[in-house]
């Protein structure tokens, strides 16, 4: 069976943790497509050239301890809006969207540009405020220095570059089911992407 669900929506949504359940609930691989940008970043930090770097990336960069902080963040949304960055890694993802057995990808792009023609598109949005300060309670453990303020302005930074670049820009599928998790706990959030593809798959089967 061919069937990719695609998750899009701006920087700590729930995209990610979405998409780990339905994968888990329903067999599905995974993939956080975030994680090769930020890979990719990681490599430019350490002094390569942003296309060499997407070029290269390896097995070892994507299982790096260290891709989930603020600063890699940015350094991940500014090489992907660098069109050849995109090319690079476009193959990649569009192979494990349509692989055998089922696949969940999150990102910003992939109802749009990786898998057009997904069975299932989810749009993941949630207040500014909420999402920097579900993302602050993940980074202070290792930054106890650092302030929802802060944590906010990046992301606002990071959203501004993604929606309004050229190549592949963060936007909704026309067709994507919007899903607002500003008052949605987690398991709620889940219940309703869980009930969307379980639907979807229905009617394939229909
Ligand atoms: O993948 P993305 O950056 O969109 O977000 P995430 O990593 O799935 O979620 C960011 C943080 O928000 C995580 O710590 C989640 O546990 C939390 N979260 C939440 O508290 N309530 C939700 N409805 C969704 C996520
Ligand atoms: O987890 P969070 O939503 O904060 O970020 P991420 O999904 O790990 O993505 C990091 C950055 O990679 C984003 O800000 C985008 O600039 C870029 N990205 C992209 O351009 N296209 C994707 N499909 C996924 C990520």
């Amino acid at each position: 069976m061919i069937f990719t669900v695609a998750i899009d929506g701006p920087a700590a949504a729930g995209k990610g943790t979405i998409a780990k359940a339905l994968a888990a609930h329903f067999g599905f691989a995974h993939l956080d497509t975030g994680l090769l940008y930020r890979a990719t970043g990681r490599r430019v930090m350490d002094g390569e050239a942003p296309v060499a770097a997407a070029e290269n990336l390896a097995a070892d960069d994507l299982a790096r301890t260290d891709l989930r902080t603020g600063d890699v963040g940015k350094a991940a949304s500014e090489v992907a809006a660098v069109p050849e960055v995109r090319a690079a890694l476009l193959q990649f993802q569009k192979a494990f969207a349509r692989r055998e057995g089922g696949a969940v990808l999150d990102g910003r792009d992939i109802g749009t540009v990786i898998c057009p023609k997904a069975e299932v598109k989810l749009f993941v949005t949630a207040s500014d405020e909420r999402r920097a300060q579900r993302r602050h309670r993940e980074l202070v453990q290792a930054d106890p220095s650092l302030t929802v303020d802060q944590v906010l302005a990046d992301l606002k930074e990071r959203d501004a570059r993604d929606a309004a670049r050229d190549a592949a820009p963060m936007k909704a599928a026309d067709d994507a089911l919007l899903l607002d998790t500003t008052d949605l706990a987690i398991d709620a959030a889940v219940a309703q992407a869980v009930e969307a593809v379980g639907k979807a798959l229905e009617q394939g089967r229909g």
